[in-house]
């Protein structure tokens, strides 16, 4: 991405990084670049005065949005990146969470202009419309890199969901565009049924440790094939889960769930404990393994692919 990071640990963006505040905090325990809480693609088609009619499908949403927006104006999130600047010396990148390429890609110039060090995108087009196939979702995505990488020149991550039918060829054909960062991959807070009411509910809002496993295959399966960098996301919650992204190929780790469960103190837990393993495998830097257990590197790449599932419940040893 461009940026020099004191440590591999960067905050996700979530509600822990929409205030100065709380920014400042994270650095002074800390962490090493920041993702602002997003601002969503319906805060902005809310807000950005358009003569054409909307093009953004989801009114439902939207109506909700126009109802609960914490940034009741777009100028307080350009605020919050401001301030966040001048009170912070880590990198703060922003990051909007966006559906389509339409009126909102203009604002991204005023993310660059207030000093934003960096832009992440989370695109997450829902392939739930019958009218839909992979390519046409696939071509979401390039559309609006297209459109943010011509109106602003700070480094681009995209932060994407693990479900795409050709994940290895999206990811890196996404690399080609000259994005900058890759984050891998978004956790979907998806619905959940409550029997008794018999109505949907919220489903679980923070991760566990174990969710951390499709994320991981994914960062080694890419981390040599892509052009970008790579961040692991999703289920990192101590030292070892830090280690096992770094190991794979991430260059950086984003934390969320086990910030809100386990606090602020729990970036110092983590470099401390990361360092104290760096000591104990005779590591002086994070170099000297990062990425050795890719699947170009990795002693056995089949580990990442169909061999491990078929050893663990495919046809039995001849020995049973
Ligand atoms: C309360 C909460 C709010 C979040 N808000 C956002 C958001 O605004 N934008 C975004 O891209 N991700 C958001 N996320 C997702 C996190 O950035 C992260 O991708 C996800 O929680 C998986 O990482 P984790 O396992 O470390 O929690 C949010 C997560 C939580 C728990």
């Amino acid at each position: 991405m461009g940026f020099s990071l004191k440590n591999p640990l960067i905050a996700g963006s979530s509600g822990l990084t929409n205030s100065v505040g709380s920014i400042k905090q994270l650095e002074k325990q800390g962490i090493a670049a920041v993702v602002l809480k997003s601002l969503f693609e319906e805060e902005l088609v809310c807000q950005i005065p358009s003569d054409k009619d909307s093009h953004y499908p989801y009114q439902k949403t939207k109506d909700y949005v126009a109802h609960q927006s914490k940034y009741s104006s777009i100028e307080e999130y350009i605020r919050l990146i401001e301030e966040a600047k001048k009170s912070v010396s880590i990198p703060v990148i922003a990051s909007i969470n966006c559906i389509s390429a339409y009126e909102w890609t203009s604002f991204s110039k005023r993310i660059e202009a207030a000093g934003a060090d960096a832009l992440e995108l989370n695109i997450f087009v829902m392939p739930s419309d019958p009218m839909m196939g992979s390519s046409d979702c696939e071509k979401v995505y390039f559309e609006v890199l297209t459109e943010v990488r011509r109106k602003i020149k700070i480094p681009i991550a995209v932060k994407i969901s693990p479900y795409f039918s050709g994940m290895t060829k999206m990811a890196m054909k996404l690399s080609w565009t000259g994005i900058n960062g890759l984050v891998l991959f978004n956790r979907f807070y998806s619905p959940d049924i409550d029997i008794e009411t018999i109505k949907t509910v919220p489903g679980k809002l923070l991760s566990s440790p174990d969710e951390i496993l499709n994320s991981l295959r994914w960062v080694a399966l890419l981390s040599d094939r892509v052009l970008s960098d790579i961040a692991g996301s999703t289920g990192a919650h101590d030292a070892a889960g830090v280690i096992k992204y770094l190991l794979a190929g991430a260059r950086a780790v984003q934390l969320t769930s086990t910030l809100y469960k386990n606090g602020f103190e729990q970036i110092g837990i983590i470099l401390n404990d990361l360092s104290a393993w760096m000591e104990r495998h005779h590591f002086e830097t994070i170099p000297e393994f990062l990425g050795s257990l890719s699947l170009k590197k990795s002693e056995d790449p089949a580990d990442y692919e169909r061999f491990q599932y078929i050893k663990t419940i495919g046809p039995p040893d001849k020995a049973e």
